[in-house]
This record gives structure tokens, C-alpha cells and sequence, in this order.
């Protein structure tokens, strides 16, 4: 028998076919964009100084808010060069860190950390605890890594995103924009209560938000709440 697909139904199958081949081709270009910005960083890192405090007020708040959380396992999602997954690993949790940059990994791996070269889409396992620091914002549409990130989460979720509607948030992401342009991978202007809005929506309560270094950035603690299913 002739399948007879309406019009309108053809309509949007199309629409969405072509919606998810260019998700799938800016992601392409995303992930080649990160591991070109980390190319070389396994021979010879560079921190500025900004760099150094801004990490260092990171860690601390990442340490304070730790110990209060009863988790052994933790995979620290886009791991970068490693500067968030220390934290879990100076507390001995049972942590991984997953990046699609190898010169990341390599990077990671040279400072003795456990990280592997993994797309979070790929992740099959899950963790007490999923930490993610700068990576949702680089994406055109955070929403579907925003659920992988909670699919993979047996009960919290950790994120540590720029604050754009701060003052010193604004003037620091015009002052990146001015000096190192060239170097920044893009983030987009999302608001810390877009992220909150679709966490909760998908039954991940947040139960804390934390201005971090001056309030450039916000720590952002959900958990898993006890009766929904992920939509
Ligand atoms: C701002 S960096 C994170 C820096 C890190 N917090 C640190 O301490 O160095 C964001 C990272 O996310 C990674 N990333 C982007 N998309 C990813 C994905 N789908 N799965 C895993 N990692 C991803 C990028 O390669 C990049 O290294």
C-alpha cells in the first residue's frame, strides 16, 4: 500500500531535516573552531593574568559549594585545559573529563588528569554529579546538550556560566571582545535564567545560584527532582 504523506506533514519533516543537517554542520565547524583554539596548548599553555584570578575565584567557589554534596562519581563535560576538573580531582572524587578537542585531552592528560576525547551526545553512562564550565553558551541552540547534560545525571548538575546582564559581565565580555577577538571562540548572549528555565522544565531544580568574580559569572547547582521523568 502507497504511503500518503500530507502536504503539510512533508512540510515539516523537511523543515526539520534541514533544521537538524545545519545543527549538525554548525556543530562541525564548533568543534573544529575548539580544537584549532586549543592547538598547542599541550606544549606551552598561556594564562593571563585575568585568567589566573578568574580561575582561581572558580575553584574556590566550586571547592566551598563540593563539600556539601554527598557524590562519588563526576564527569566534567568539555574539560578544556583541565582548570575545573582539578577541583574534583584534588577531592579525590572519581572524576572524567570528556572533551572533543584532542589537543585538550592531551593537554589534561600531560597535568595527569583522566580525561578522554568524547562528545557529551556520545555519553552512555551516568554520574552522581555533571559538571560543565563555558561550554553551553558556545552553542547556536544549548537546549538539546543542555539535556544530554541531565540525561547523564544520576542526581546533580553543576554549571558555571557567564553572566552577560552583570556590569562587570558586560564589561568584560566587551574588553575580550576588543583585545582578543581573534582567540575567543563565540559565545552567544544567553541569560543565566534561560539556563535555569530549561533545567526546571525538565525536573532539575536549581537549588543554587552564585555570583562568582564580581558576578562575571554565575555557579549554578540543580538537582534532579524526585517524580519527572525527563520530557
Ligand atoms: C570554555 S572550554 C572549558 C574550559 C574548562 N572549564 C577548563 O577548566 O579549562 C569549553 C570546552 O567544551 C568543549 N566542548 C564543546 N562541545 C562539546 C561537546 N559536545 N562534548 C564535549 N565537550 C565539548 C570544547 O572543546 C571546550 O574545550
Amino acid at each position: 500500500m502507497a504511503c500518503v504523506t500530507p502536504k503539510s506533514d512533508n512540510c515539516f519533516i523537511q523543515s526539520d531535516l534541514k533544521h537538524s543537517f545545519m545543527q549538525k554542520n554548525h556543530n562541525t565547524q564548533l568543534y573544529q573552531t575548539w580544537n584549532e583554539r586549543w592547538k598547542g596548548s599541550e606544549e606551552s599553555e598561556q594564562l593571563t593574568h585575568m585568567g589566573r584570578i578568574m580561575f582561581g575565584a572558580k575553584k574556590k567557589a566550586l571547592k566551598d559549594l563540593i563539600k556539601y554534596l554527598s557524590i562519588e562519581s563526576v564527569i566534567e563535560v568539555g574539560c578544556g585545559l583541565g582548570h575545573t576538573m582539578s577541583v574534583y580531582e584534588a577531592l579525590n572524587l572519581d572524576c572524567i573529563g570528556i572533551d572533543v578537542s584532542s589537543h585538550a585531552v592531551a593537554n589534561c592528560k600531560s597535568k595527569g588528569l583522566n580525561a578522554i576525547l568524547q562528545k557529551i551526545e556520545d555519553v552512555s553512562v551516568s554520574y552522581d554529579l555533571v559538571s560543565s564550565d563555558g561550554m553551553l553558551e558556545h552553542f547556536l541552540n544549548f537546549e538539546p546538550y543542555a539535556r544530554h547534560l541531565m540525561r547523564i545525571s544520576r542526581r546533580y548538575v553543576i554549571l558555571i556560566q557567564p553572566n552577560h546582564v552583570s556590569f562587570f559581565g558586560k564589561t568584560l565580555a566587551y574588553l575580550a571582545e576588543l583585545i582578543r577577538s581573534d582567540k575567543n571562540v563565540f559565545e552567544y548572549n544567553y541569560r543565566i535564567k534561560d539556563f535555569i528555565s530549561i533545567f526546571q522544565e525538565n525536573g532539575f531544580m536549581i537549588i543554587k545560584n552564585q555570583p562568582v568574580f564580581l558576578d562575571v559569572f554565575r555557579l549554578l547547582l540543580f538537582e534532579k527532582g524526585p517524580c519527572r521523568q525527563l520530557s
